[in-house]
């Protein structure tokens, strides 16, 4: 397997094989030191949105690999508060360093940047689209306590709508052969283009608002906040505030291997009185961050540089304006690219927000 030199931008890039090879290869990095692995090599990590897992974990796996990091947390203080644009820092950054990190508010915006470098690319969390390298690390979480992938039976709970880490993670488990339960109040439901994808890779799923009665059918429940600062009118966010607040008591007809996972942060959705129960298992899901973040930036770096290779280009459609307001091709100067879905010329797939559209 070879990820030199590649870049990893979204879930649907990698293949059941890569996800399992890239979780051996964590497990590598768990099992011991490799204090000057990546000595003479640099991260830049450009973090336009707030992170504390995600960039600090990025930060601590190139320190532990002997690597260096340079890099920004808020967007004000680099010249992208001046007006330059995504793709001319993205090229300047790639000059200063061997791999890049990068989270951004807008859909797409990893892709474009990974356009914009010779340089991998990996994408810290997209806007509302994709969080691959925290999926990566769940799946990692998943099968130290599991002991394997297949089978089992999830429950996603909050903010389905816009919440990233959800979406990524279904998309991986439709290779694990896993039966997910979505539940989450209407409004914050799974968008309808995933679960017509998983439809039609023939994944068995339930939709549902009752947490109560549908946690003793669940091996995993993954628990995510919901997210304030992704909802365009405030009120609306107010309606559904604290709709779901798991506690201790909840946990009475659970199955014995049940577990819970989170991403974090957290806010009112999970107390803290699970957290010293045998089912949180979400710091220890947090820490898995380093070594699989560690492998990644390895299998990325070392060796002989390959084509990025996962730039797919040659059977684009051109001059569709992305419907999506929160696409990047909407706030960055890039002409718009579309890949024929199977029903084309009915529907097509933005290459950057990797939004399903119906073309009129
Ligand atoms: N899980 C996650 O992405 O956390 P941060 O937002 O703190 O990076």
């Amino acid at each position: 397997m070879e990820f030199k030199g590649k870049n990893i931008i979204s879930i649907r890039d990698l293949s059941k094989e890569d996800i399992l090879y890239i979780l051996d290869k964590a497990k590598e990095m768990d099992e011991k030191e490799h204090p000057s692995l990546l000595k003479g090599k640099i991260l830049a990590t450009l973090f336009f949105e707030p992170s504390t897992r995600t960039r600090l974990s990025f930060e601590s796996a190139m320190h532990r690999l002997g690597g260096d990091v340079i890099g920004f947390a808020d967007a004000k203080i680099s010249s992208v508060s001046k007006g330059e644009s995504l793709w001319d820092s993205v090229k300047v950054i790639g000059r200063y360093s061997d791999v890049i990190v990068i989270r951004h508010p807008m859909d797409g915006a990893a892709r474009l940047a990974s356009e914009a470098t010779g340089v991998p690319v990996i994408n810290g969390g997209d806007g509302a689209n994709q969080h691959p390298t925290q999926t990566l690390l769940d799946l990692y979480t998943i099968k130290k306590n599991f002991g394997n992938l297949e089978n089992l039976k999830f429950g996603f709970v909050g903010d389905l709508k816009y919440g990233r880490t959800v979406h990524s993670l279904a998309h991986a488990l439709k290779h694990f052969n896993a039966t997910m339960y979505f539940i989450s109040p209407k409004s914050l439901c799974m968008p309808e283009e995933h679960l017509k994808e998983l439809e039609k890779e023939g994944v068995e799923f339930y939709e549902t608002e009752n947490l109560n009665e549908t946690i003793k059918n669940l091996d995993i429940l993954y628990n995510t906040r919901i997210q304030k600062e992704r909802f365009p009118n405030p009120e609306n966010y107010n309606k559904v505030k604290g709709v779901y607040k798991l506690k201790k008591s909840m946990l009475k007809n659970v199955k014995k291997k049940f577990r819970i996972l989170h991403p974090l942060p957290r806010v009112d959705e999970l107390n803290r009185d699970i957290d010293n129960t045998k089912y949180g298992i979400y710091f220890q899901q947090a820490a898995n961050g380093i070594p699989v973040r560690q492998a990644l930036l390895c299998l990325m770096t070392k060796g002989k540089a390959k084509d990025k290779g996962n730039v797919k280009l040659s059977n684009a459609i051109k001059g569709i304006k992305c419907p999506n307001e929160k696409c990047i091709t909407n706030h960055e100067n890039v002409e718009t690219l579309f890949y024929p879905e199977k029903d084309y010329p009915k529907k097509a797939r933005c290459h950057y927000c990797e939004r399903c559209i119906e073309i009129d």
